[in-house]
């Protein structure tokens, strides 16, 4: 695992960003891993930059997000179908019709979680995933205890996901108890990982992902097992390092 360490949360975007961007410029119709929350937004703030100024060109990319709520309609601001439409497919120019995002409203959710993994597969599997990492060491919404090898599924959201993700809701009890998430086995079948955190409110779960034993406990963890996984943090994620 390639650890890089930078003295601030702009920097961490922009060499991440600039990872993205080696991938798409090389192969333009290539598949991006996308993740929501709040550490990767400037990473797509650069991209978009980067898109507007002609240096490159997403419109043959595709896209594939990590995760969603249960139960939220599509056009609700906090569904991760309109984060994706919001932060990335409209600021970076991807087709949106070439941008995917599990469906948490499908009325059989297992068999709407198996033809989003054929649906990557069928794409030719992701080139390069942009991953976030919760407090509690989730990736996408890979909760602590979840199976090493999971694959796209329905899962329970934990209290603690649940009070940190309330700030964008009306309240705690609004926030949806379960979520469709891409599995640790799907990320890991990603030919690249790139995985972001800023700020010491990280810090832990950053360690644990790196330094501490490959265990459910932090999802994260298994990053240890992919040959070509990056993390890029600041120096206050760092600090427990
Ligand atoms: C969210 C998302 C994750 C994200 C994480 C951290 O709940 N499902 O994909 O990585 O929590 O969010 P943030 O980056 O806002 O701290």
């Amino acid at each position: 695992m390639e650890i890089v360490i930078l003295p601030d949360a702009a920097e961490v975007g922009r060499v991440a960003a600039s990872v993205i961007a080696d991938v798409v410029a090389r192969k333009p119709d290539g598949v991006i891993g996308l993740a929501t929350g709040s550490s990767p937004l400037a990473i797509y703030e650069e991209l978009s930059r980067r898109a507007d100024a002609g240096e490159l060109n997403f419109s043959r990319t595709r896209g594939f997000a990590l995760d969603e709520y249960v139960g939220l309609p599509f056009d609700h601001p906090e569904s991760y179908h309109a984060v994706i439409d919001r932060t990335v497919t409209r600021p970076l120019g991807l087709d949106p019709a070439l941008v995917s995002v599990p469906d948490g409203l499908a009325d059989d959710i297992p068999a709407a979680c198996a033809a989003y993994e054929a649906a990557i597969a069928a794409a030719g599997g992701i080139d390069v995933q942009i991953l976030g990492i919760g407090a509690n060491g989730h990736i996408g919404f890979n909760e602590p205890t979840s199976s090493l090898s999971s694959r796209t599924r329905i899962k329970t959201l934990t209290p603690k996901t649940r009070a940190d993700n309330a700030r964008f809701f009306d309240s705690a009890e609004a926030v949806p108890t379960h979520c469709v998430t891409q599995g640790l086995g799907t990320i890991l079948d990603a030919k690249r990982l790139v995985l972001v955190a800023q700020g010491s409110g990280k810090a832990e779960a950053v360690a644990a992902a790196v330094e501490g034993p490959l265990s459910a406990s932090c999802p994260a963890s298994v990053l240890q097992l992919h040959e070509h996984a990056t993390v890029i943090v600041d120096e206050a994620a760092a600090s427990r390092l």
